[in-house]
């Protein structure tokens, strides 16, 4: 039977995958206190210990502004750990997959960038992120990269559609930015497809699923402030408490923060369609399935 060791098994994305993964194989899921990985050496014996055939990291520093601040501790969770284990995974000839991030790109474009498009993180975030990628190609050959964007789900930590539920049945008003352009995804999809490519990778081999960097986010694209309008469109029509009235557009120089983010961060995903011949769901179906799940945990 196929080993999977899993880390970030607290996380939006390590949660689903928990589940969604063990159509495929044995998953051994650690947490931050089975394996921390600000220590490279507890990286490097577990994964000599397990001797798993595919390592998943889903764990990963994803607090985009405090990075700014804490650069050291983003670096060694996102840029340093994952170096760590392509070296430990190519010790045993495991596969690595590893989760990162739209926020690799500058947001210059106009059109989805593709896998190989010339990368410029504009904050710590997305330069740790960058680092994390570029590490684990030079160490290990058996390796997936997915990259994704604007991650929600109704487990595991918070998130933009938490957040803008609570702010909706505290306030009337909200103002949110709406020229930063991205794909909603929902953590639920982003497991399915990480699964979708280990398990085809198993039955199908190299040649049909090649190694190598894959996008996927949910089909389509929103600005924050399409993606808040969206979000109370919908849990009106669940029957979520909401008090807002009224959304704002606002532009990112309304509301400063401490990272700069991409204006575009659209993913192509072309590579991943062709090659799995699935095309990933549209955001707003997925947004409806997430606050429908949401609304039967939350009622209860
Ligand atoms: N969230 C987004 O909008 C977004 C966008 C693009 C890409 N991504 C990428 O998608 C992946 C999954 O993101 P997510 O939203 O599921 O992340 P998340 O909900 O923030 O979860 C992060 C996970 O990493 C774990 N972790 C953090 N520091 C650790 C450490 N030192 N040792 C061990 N585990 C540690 C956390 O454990 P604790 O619960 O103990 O903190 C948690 O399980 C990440 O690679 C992220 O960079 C996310």
């Amino acid at each position: 039977m196929t080993k999977i060791l899993l880390t970030g098994i607290t996380g939006q994305v390590g949660q689903e995958l928990q589940e969604t993964l063990t159509s495929v194989g044995e998953v051994i899921g650690v947490n931050r206190q089975q394996l921390d990985l600000t220590q490279p050496e507890q990286i490097h014996n577990a994964i000599a210990e397990i001797k798993p055939d595919i390592i998943i990291n889903a764990a990963a520093y994803t607090a985009v502004d405090k990075a700014e601040k804490e650069s050291e501790l983003a670096m060694a969770i996102n840029a340093n750990a994952p170096k760590a284990m392509a070296e430990a995974a190519n010790k045993i000839s495991a596969t690595l997959v590893h989760i990162s991030t739209d926020y690799v790109f500058d947001g210059t474009n106009h059109t989805p960038y593709t896998e190989d498009e010339v990368t410029n993180p504009l904050g710590v975030y997305g330069k740790s992120k960058l680092l994390g990628e570029t590490g684990i190609r030079q160490i290990c050959d058996r390796h997936i990269i997915l990259r994704t964007a604007w991650v929600y789900g109704s487990r595991g930590h918070g998130n933009f559609v938490k957040t803008m539920l609570r702010l909706g049945s505290q306030r009337e008003e909200l103002r949110v930015v709406a020229d930063q352009i991205g794909s909603p995804t929902w953590a639920y999809d982003i497991a399915v497809a990480i699964t979708q490519l280990v398990s085809g990778q198993l039955e199908k081999g190299d040649a049909a699923i090649p190694m190598g960097t894959y996008n996927y986010t949910n089909s389509g694209l929103a600005s924050w402030y399409d993606f808040a309008i969206a979000i109370f469109t919908e849990a009106q029509k669940l029957g979520f408490p909401l008090k807002i009235q009224q959304v704002l557009p606002i532009t990112t120089a309304d509301y400063p923060t401490p990272a700069q983010r991409p204006s575009y961060s659209v993913l192509s995903k072309v590579k991943f369609t062709k090659t799995l011949g699935i095309n990933p769901p549209y955001w707003r179906d997925s947004l409806i399935e997430m606050l429908t799940q949401w609304r039967t945990l939350t009622s209860n």
